[in-house]
């Protein structure tokens, strides 16, 4: 057996009428792995899904699946199985019906579409409800007997679908839950689309940002959350996003970098501080920290004042006004850190440089030490 559950090699799609939305993207997905796909509206998430399911034609390029090739085969022999954000579940038939609907139809004995479904309804805690028809059943559980349909087929993967997106916010914190806790005990094969970057960072397992029909960095969670290779990326994930201040390195790896920032600040980097090859001093850069990674100092750092205090019970987020700038940034509040500032009142804010991120003017990330 193949330890690739999926692997997509150069696949685009180009729709009808001209549009290339998906750009000759590569992917691999390891056997049992939950693979995050993320990205704003209109990036290429659900083309990419539906081109896996083979909702989709493939316009070039190929797809493995399970060491096989399925590009060209019907979705029914691809061993996928797919959750939409809309269930859309027959409202005639009950919930043991639903589930087990495909089934039948495929000519299955009844004696076994049975077994199947009352496997599935036991992972999913749906037992009591088999008999109900879905007008009767909550958002969430809806949900679940949709993903209790593609459970009884056995795929070799699961593909969803912003699953979750139609339900409330408690309920979502459940489903996620629930969904974590289904992959763990099938051990099961899963590419997840969603552009809430809470259920990105809670389920995947690696994330894949996607970008104009490109993939920008794939990786798990952490590393893309603290080492992440473009602006992009590093504004993507995180919130509220990383801050961005337009900057100046002037000096050299031997004599140290100072920043300059735009107003006239100027801020010492660390002797540690180096940057790729690729990094022209001549050149503009971005200074990215992210509202967690502020120091209050007493001396020196970027003058600021706090206009707006936003309050969340365990931790708040404060917005300054950077001196002389229109600039406003974030800096959060927790753990006993800041939380003795008070609107109106000015405050200094030095970047952590060991976690904030530099970007040049091609938006690649210019660090290579803090
Ligand atoms: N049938 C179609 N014909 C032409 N263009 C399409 C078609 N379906 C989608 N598109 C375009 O392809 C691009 C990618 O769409 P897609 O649905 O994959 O985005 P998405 O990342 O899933 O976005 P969202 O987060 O809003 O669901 C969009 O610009 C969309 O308008
Ligand atoms: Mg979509």
């Amino acid at each position: 057996m193949s330890d690739l559950g999926l692997s997509l090699r150069g696949l685009r799609k180009t729709y009808p009428g001209g549009a290339t939305v998906v750009h000759d993207i590569d992917l691999d997905v390891k056997r049992g792995e939950f693979m995050v796909l993320v990205g704003p509206s209109g990036c290429g998430k659900s083309t990419t899904l539906r081109m896996i399911a083979g909702l989709e034609d493939i316009t070039d390029g190929q797809l493995m699946i399970g060491g096989r090739d399925v590009t060209d085969q019907p979705p029914a022999d691809r061993g996928v199985a797919m959750v939409f954000q809309s269930y859309a579940l027959y409202p005639h038939m009950t919930v043991a019906e639903n589930m087990g609907f495909a089934l039948k139809v495929g000519g299955m004995k009844r004696t076994e579409v049975d077994a199947a479904v009352k496997a599935a309804a036991e992972t999913l805690q749906l037992g009591p409800l088999l008999q109900r028809k879905p007008r009767d059943l909550s958002g969430g559980q809806r949900q679940r007997v949709a993903i209790g349909r593609a459970i009884v087929r056995k795929p070799e993967v699961f593909l969803f679908d912003e699953p979750l997106s139609n339900l409330d916010a408690a309920l979502r914190n459940q489903m996620r839950f629930e969904l974590a806790r289904l992959h763990r005990a099938l051990g099961a094969t899963i590419v997840y689309v969603t552009h809430d970057q809470v259920e990105a960072m809670t389920l995947g397992e690696r994330i894949a940002v996607f970008n104009e029909g490109r993939i920008e960095q794939v990786g798990a969670p952490m590393v893309l959350y603290e080492r992440p290779t473009t602006r992009f990326v590093a504004g993507f994930l995180g919130s509220p996003r990383m801050n961005f201040l337009e900057a100046r390195l002037v000096g050299d790896a031997a004599s140290g970098w100072v920043a300059e920032l735009a107003g006239g600040t100027r801020l010492a980097l660390p002797a540690s501080a180096s940057f790729t090859p690729a990094f022209d001093p001549s050149r503009a850069v971005e200074l990215g920290v992210r509202p967690e990674h502020w120091q209050l100092v007493e001396a020196g750092g970027i003058i600021a004042q706090v206009e707006l205090i936003e309050q969340l019970g365990d931790s708040g987020v404060a917005h300054l006004r950077l001196d002389g700038r229109d600039d406003i940034v974030t800096f959060k509040i927790h753990d006993g850190r800041g939380t003795s500032i008070s609107i109106g009142q000015r405050v200094r804010l030095a970047p952590d440089f060991q976690r904030a991120l530099w970007f040049g003017a091609d938006e690649k990330t210019l660090n290579v030490g803090g």
